[in-house]
C-alpha cells in the first residue's frame, strides 16, 4: 500500500520547515529536574496507563511532543505525516531503543543477538536471511497446514473447555495457542499446550518466556549495570527464565540441525536453518526471538478480535456469511480461501486499529534528522504512536467505532501511515505475514463454529504491560451455532 499512494501522499504532506527548531523548542509535560515528569505521569495512572497519558499529551501538545521520564528522554510522534517524513528519510538500518537487560543478559553468557536487538550491519545480515521466506506472501501461505493443525486442537480444546459458553482465562488459552504454532513453525515440534495435561517441559518454557517478560520492563527505566552489580533478585531471576528459554530452544534446534534429509516444502525454518550461513550462535539467538516476538502479539491480536467481533454484532454476522460463502462446509480455511475474504482482512485491521496490541514503537536517529518543524539530533528516541494516530477523529472519522467497512470504500481517504500496528520501514515486524494469516485462519475457525457474544456491555479499561491487555476476563461467551 505505501509504495502505491507514495506519489499521491508526497504532495498531502508538505512539511519541510523553512527553518527547524531546536529540540528544546519542542512542546511536552514538565521537566523537572532528575524525574521529569514521572509524577505526572504517575498522577495520570503510571507506567500501565501510559498509552492514555501519552494520547492525551497528544492531544494537548499536537503531533510532536518531547517527555522526560528520569533518565529516558523521548520525542514522541503521533501524525502520519511526521510519520511519513521519518521513512523518507530512513538510513540502512533503521534503529530502536536498545533493550538493555536482554543485551545484557546475551553479554553475560556470551550468546548472540536476534532481529530484535540487534543493530547496523548485523542485523541486515540476519533479517535478510530471514526476510527473504517471512515477508514473502506466497512462502508463508504454504504454513496453512501447520497452523490449521494447531487450530484444529485449539477448537477442540475451546469446545471441552467452554462452560455455559464462558472459557476461564481466554487470554492464557490464546497464548498457549500461539506458542504452540510458532513452536511447530521454528522447530517442527509440537510441545502439547493444548492437551488437558500439559507437559512439564512444555509449561516450564511457555512460564520461562512468561517471566523473561515480566521481569525486563522495570530494568528498562532503572539501570540494569546496578541490577547486575547489585545482583538483584530481578536480575537473578531474569536471566534464570533466559537461561530455561536458551536451553530449551536450542535442544529443537540443535534436533533440526542434525537432521538434513528431504524437508518439506512448508519447512521454511529448516530451510533458513540449513542454507544460511548464519553461525549456530546466531541461528540461536535469531529463532528464539523470532519466538519471543510473536507469541503474545498474537495471542493479544486475537483476543482484541473476538473482543470487537463480540461488540458489534452486525460485523459479526457479515463475517459469518463471508466464511460461509467462501469456504465450503467440509473443508478447512486455508491461505487460497482468505485471499478472496475482504470482510475478515478489513475486521482484522479495524480491530488492531481500535485495539493495538503493540500501542508504540521507538527509532533512534542515526543521523540529524528535520521532523516537521525541529532538528531532532542524532541519537534521539523518537517513540513512534500507532495507539494516538488510530484513535485520532483527524485521520479516522467516528475512530471510536468498530467499522471494518472503513476499508473496504475505495478512495477511503485514510492516510497510508495513520496505520500501522506492524511497525514501519526495513524494520517492520518479520512476522507480520505469519501473523496475519494465523488470525485470518483462526478467525475462520471460531467464527464459522461459534457465534461471538458479549455478556455484558460495561467499558473494559486498558492496561499497558509490554502490550494492551484488557484490565479484567474478557466478558464474551461462544455458542455454538
Ligand atoms: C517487530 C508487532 C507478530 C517477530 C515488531 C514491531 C511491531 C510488531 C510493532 C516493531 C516494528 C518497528 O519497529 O517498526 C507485532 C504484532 C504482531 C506481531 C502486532 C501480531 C499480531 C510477530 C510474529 C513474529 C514477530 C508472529 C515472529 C514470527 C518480530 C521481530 C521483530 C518484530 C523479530 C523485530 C524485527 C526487526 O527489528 O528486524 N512486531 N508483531 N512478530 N516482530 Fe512482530
Amino acid at each position: 500500500v505505501l509504495e502505491e499512494k507514495d506519489a499521491v501522499e508526497a504532495v498531502r504532506c508538505p512539511h519541510a520547515a523553512s527553518r527547524a527548531h531546536s529540540l528544546d523548542a519542542i512542546p511536552g509535560p514538565t521537566k523537572w529536574p532528575l524525574v521529569g515528569s514521572m509524577f505526572e505521569l504517575h498522577r495520570k495512572g503510571g507506567l500501565n496507563r501510559q498509552h492514555e497519558a501519552l494520547v492525551d499529551y497528544h492531544k494537548q501538545y499536537g503531533k510532536i511532543f518531547r517527555m522526560k521520564l528520569a533518565f529516558f528522554d523521548s520525542v514522541n510522534i503521533g501524525s502520519p505525516c511526521l510519520l511519513e517524513s521519518l521513512y523518507r528519510k530512513e538510513g540502512k538500518y533503521p534503529q530502536r531503543l536498545e533493550i538493555k537487560p536482554w543485551t545484557a543478559y546475551r553479554d553475560l553468557r556470551d550468546e548472540a543477538y536476534g532481529l530484535l536487538i540487534l543493530e547496523g550491519k548485523d542485523w541486515q545480515r540476519v533479517r535478510s536471511v530471514f526476510q527473504q521466506k517471512l515477508m514473502k506472501p506466497t512462502e508463508v501461505v504454504k504454513l496453512d497446514r501447520k497452523i490449521n493443525e494447531v487450530l484444529m486442537d485449539f477448537m477442540g480444546r475451546i469446545g471441552k473447555i467452554n462452560v455455559n459458553g464462558r472459557i476461564k482465562d481466554l487470554y492464557f488459552e490464546l497464548n498457549k495457542w500461539s506458542f504452540e504454532t510458532i513452536c511447530l513453525v521454528l522447530y517442527d515440534n509440537r510441545f502439547g499446550l493444548l492437551k488437558k495435561e500439559v507437559n512439564e517441559e512444555a509449561m516450564n518454557f511457555i512460564t520461562a518466556v512468561k517471566t523473561m517478560m515480566s521481569t525486563f520492563g522495570m530494568m528498562m527505566v532503572t539501570p540494569v549495570k546496578l541490577h547486575k552489580s547489585l545482583n538483584t533478585k530481578r536480575w537473578q531471576v531474569h536471566t534464570e527464565a533466559w537461561d530455561r528459554i536458551f536451553s530449551t530452544a536450542k535442544v529443537y534446534i540443535d534436533r533440526r540441525l542434525k537432521n538434513n534429509s528431504a524437508r518439506a516444502p512448508d519447512d521454511l525454518i529448516g530451510d533458513i536453518l540449513h542454507q544460511s550461513n548464519l553461525s549456530k550462535k546466531e541461528l540461536y539467538a535469531a529463532i528464539t526471538e523470532l519466538q519471543i516476538g510473536g507469541v503474545e502479539t498474537t495471542a493479544n491480536a486475537m483476543l482484541w478480535a473476538i473482543f470487537n467481533l463480540s461488540r458489534n454484532p452486525g460485523a459479526q454476522r457479515k463475517l459469518f456469511e463471508e466464511i460461509r460463502e467462501v469456504v465450503a462446509p467440509d473443508l478447512d480455511p486455508c491461505g487460497e480461501h482468505i485471499k478472496n475474504m475482504p470482510y475478515l482482512k478489513a475486521c482484522l485491521k479495524e480491530s488492531m486499529r481500535l485495539s493495538p496490541s503493540v500501542p508504540f514503537t521507538s527509532r533512534t536517529m542515526d543521523k540529524d534528522t528535520v521532523l516537521g518543524d525541529y532538528a531532532i539530533p542524532k541519537g534521539t528516541i523518537v517513540m513512534i504512536n500507532s495507539h494516538a494516530m488510530g484513535t485520532n477523529e483527524e485521520y479516522f472519522e467516528e475512530a471510536k467505532r468498530f467499522k471494518p467497512e472503513r476499508w473496504l470504500r475505495e478512495n477511503n481517504n485514510i492516510h497510508p501511515f495513520a496505520h500501522i500496528p506492524f511497525g514501519i520501514g526495513k524494520r517492520m515486524c518479520i512476522g507480520r505475514r505469519l501473523a496475519e494469516l494465523q488470525l485470518q485462519l483462526a478467525m475462520c475457525w471460531l467464527v464459522r463454529e461459534y457465534e461471538i457474544v458479549a455478556t455484558d456491555n460495561e467499558p473494559l479499561n486498558v492496561v499497558h504491560s509490554g502490550v494492551l491487555v484488557p484490565e479484567r476476563e474478557l466478558p464474551v461467551a461462544f455458542i455454538k451455532r
